[in-house]
């Protein structure tokens, strides 16, 4: 990828930069500003350096959010003056974005001279602002995209050993393709969150009523895997109350919540000997009062001396509230982006400026 520092002239020109300020809005604003301060080296950089911006950017799924709240933040945070940039309107609202139409990438591309990707976060996807529109100008990669590509592709070429790879949440059909490659690359691998219960499931124990993805994805294959670590306990509802019990102890009406205390332990012990830790997705249900274990296990791993490595939306944005992204190595800004390069050691949106 070229970066941004070797476009020679950059006077009076203007870069349309791909942003990714699809953030959480609660109540009317901007909850978690943590993607558009990622963003703001690049539009710094290229604003000092004489150019004009036109920042586009989606906002939720489907293009109706309008990008007022987006458009507030990013004046307040960056104190940039409001002439000196554009917002083009949410992305989305265009179906030729979504359905990658060469018309409208071409359309798009009339509006500047210079394309820049700095949204690592949606670069898995092949939408129209992502990979048609580098094909259409000079293209160059921002500060971010390349912080990105630098520091996760640590986590497969050549990672530091011992190496813990930590995986949580839920969605077992985008993680399966990870935990084989990580079980391969890493000397252990927890699994916690939602993913664990299907492990949990597949080895025989009771997981009650607990949320289990239905698709079998030949998990058996893996039990046996020694590098493998399952959670020995779990913190469940039953009957009104939170109780942390061994995984042989659930019931069949118990909801399984979180990882348990003994499991955070063996985590603890694990982290205390790892020269690297990856980490994504959520160890517990958060927003169901499993939250305690993520933050306890964040707090071990900021401690550590170990390189740390987080991604995924949930844990970056609880990472945000508790003000600790200083204290890791490095926190990405991806969710589904950060997974699928893990995986794939690219994503479309990083081929396309190649
Ligand atoms: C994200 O939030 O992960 C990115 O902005 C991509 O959003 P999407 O999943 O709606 O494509």
């Amino acid at each position: 990828m070229r970066g941004i520092e070797q476009i020679e002239d950059l006077k009076g020109k203007t870069v349309i930069v791909r942003v990714d300020f699809n953030v959480p809005i609660k109540n009317g604003a901007v909850s978690d500003d943590f993607r558009i301060r990622a963003a703001l080296p690049t539009i710094n950089f290229l604003l000092e350096k004489g150019a004009k911006l036109l920042l586009v950017t989606h906002l939720g799924k489907d293009g109706r959010d309008r990008l007022d709240p987006v458009i507030k933040c990013f004046f307040a945070i960056s104190k940039i003056a409001e002439n000196r940039v554009t917002f083009f309107e949410n992305i989305r609202k265009f179906p030729g974005e979504i359905n990658n139409d060469p018309t409208f990438a071409k359309e798009l591309s009339t509006k500047g001279d210079i394309y820049v990707n700095d949204a690592f976060s949606v670069s898995h996807r092949e939408h129209a602002s992502v990979v048609l529109l580098p094909k259409l100008l000079p293209s160059y990669a921002g500060f971010q995209l390349t912080k990105e590509v630098e520091n996760l592709s640590r986590a497969f070429k050549s990672p530091e050993h011992p190496f813990l790879f930590i995986l949580g949440g839920a969605k077992f059909s985008t993680k399966m393709p990870l935990i084989e490659k990580y079980l391969k690359l890493a000397d252990h691998v927890f699994v916690g969150g939602a993913l664990a219960n299907d492990f949990l499931k597949a080895k025989g124990c009771e997981v009650g009523k607990s949320l289990v993805d239905a698709t079998n994805y030949g998990i058996e294959t893996i039990l046996e895997n020694k590098k493998l670590i399952l959670p020995v306990d779990v913190l469940v509802q039953s009957e009104g109350l939170l109780i942390n019990k061994k995984v042989e102890e659930v019931g069949k009406d118990d909801v399984i919540l979180d990882i348990g205390n003994r499991s955070v332990e063996n985590l603890a012990l694990l982290i205390g000997k790892s020269k690297l830790v990856l980490w994504n997705g959520p160890l517990g249900k958060y927003e169901d009062g499993g939250d305690k274990s993520t933050q306890k296990v964040l707090e071990l791993v900021a401690k550590s001396k170990a390189e740390s490595i987080i991604g995924g939306g949930d844990t970056v944005s609880l990472i945000s509230e508790m003000k600790m992204e200083e204290r890791f190595s490095f926190v990405s800004t991806g969710g589904g982006a950060t997974l699928d390069f893990l995986a794939n050691g690219t994503l479309p949106g990083i081929k396309a400026l190649e």
